[in-house]
This record gives C-alpha cells, structure tokens and sequence, in this order.
C-alpha cells in the first residue's frame, strides 16, 4: 500500500458539500448535504475527513455513540485516492476516539459484496457477529454486522 499523509480532523461545516459529494460518488443511497449539516450537530455523532496537505478532502467517516456502545455509520474515499491508506487513517482516528470516550465497542453493517470494506475492517480487528437480511436496497442486498472489542489492549 502506498500511504499518503493524509492529515485526519474533525469535519467543519465548510466540509460538508465535498462530504455530500463523496456520498454521491461512493453510495447508492447517499445522505443528502441536509442530513449531513444535521447530523453534525447532533452530539451523539462525530465526523472526521482526511485531507491531503493542500486541504483537499480525499475521504471522510462519521461514528454515532450512544451508552457504550460506537456505531460507523460511514466511511468513503474518494475512488482517485483509494489504496494509500486514507480509510485507514480514519478508522484508527475513530477507534482511538472510542477508546478515549471510554466506549466498550464498536460496530458497523456493510454490504456483503463489499470486499474492499470487509478486508478493511478485519484488517483493524473487526469479526463478523451477525447477518440482518435485506438489510439495504438499491440493490436489496444482506449486510453483515461487524464488531470490535475496544478492550482489547493491542496496538492498531
Ligand atoms: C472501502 C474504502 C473506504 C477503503 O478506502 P481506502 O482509503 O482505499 O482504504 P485503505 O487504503 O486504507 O486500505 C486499507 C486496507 O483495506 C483493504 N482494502 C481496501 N481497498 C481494497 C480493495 N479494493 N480490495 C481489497 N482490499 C481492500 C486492504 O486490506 C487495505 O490494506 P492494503 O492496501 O495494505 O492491502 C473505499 O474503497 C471506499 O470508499 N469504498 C466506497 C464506500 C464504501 O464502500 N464504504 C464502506 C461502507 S461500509
């Protein structure tokens, strides 16, 4: 993998068109710049991009807390800056969040036909837990449920 250093922050408001933008690129069924703009300030969630030094946007994630518990709710790159290492990025920020908000663990659904995204999260850690049928349309497809224990001690 060719890794770029991608610089990781909390999502400003000025983020938001190009994180609409990715949605479009990257899902079938995109959250719309509104959903975005108010999911942003709802403190339950928290948004990170990862931007190349120039401050373009290569991707971005958003992660929903609620007890104990973290949800991934996405993640997206752009296609042109895929495999250097941004999801990556993102992800780690993301546990590492979790971790210091003291939450036990954390979970996500991804389509099962979605390799690319399942390699990468075994890759962090995460095992299948579950399946929830017919989970997403467009196409009606399963999602697997994915979970990674935020107490385990090793290093990501
Ligand atoms: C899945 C996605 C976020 C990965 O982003 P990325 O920045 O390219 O990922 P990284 O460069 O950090 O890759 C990390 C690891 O993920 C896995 N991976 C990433 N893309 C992969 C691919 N196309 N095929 C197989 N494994 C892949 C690999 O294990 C990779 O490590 P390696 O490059 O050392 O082999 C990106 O492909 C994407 O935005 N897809 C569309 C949106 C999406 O499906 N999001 C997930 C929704 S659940």
């Amino acid at each position: 993998m060719r890794t770029e250093p991608f610089g990781i922050s909390a999502a400003a408001p000025d983020d938001i068109v190009r994180m609409a933008e990715l949605e479009k690129i990257c899902f079938s069924e995109p959250w719309s710049e509104q959903s975005l703009c108010s999911c942003c300030q709802n403190p339950e969630y928290i948004f990170f991009t990862a931007k190349y030094g120039d401050g373009r946007i290569a991707g971005y994630c958003s992660m929903r807390y609620v007890l104990d518990e973290a949800e991934i709710c996405n993640i997206a790159v752009a296609p042109e800056s895929r495999r250097k290492g941004a999801a990556s990025a993102l992800l780690s920020e993301m546990i590492k969040t979790a971790r210091e908000l003291g939450l036990k663990s954390i979970f996500l659904e991804v389509r099962t036909s979605n390799e690319a995204a399942i390699a990468l999260y075994k890759k962090f850690g995460f095992t299948v837990s579950g399946l929830r049928r017919g989970f997403y349309e467009k196409p009606r497809e399963d999602a697997l449920i994915m979970i990674r224990s935020l107490e385990i001690e090793e290093e990501i």
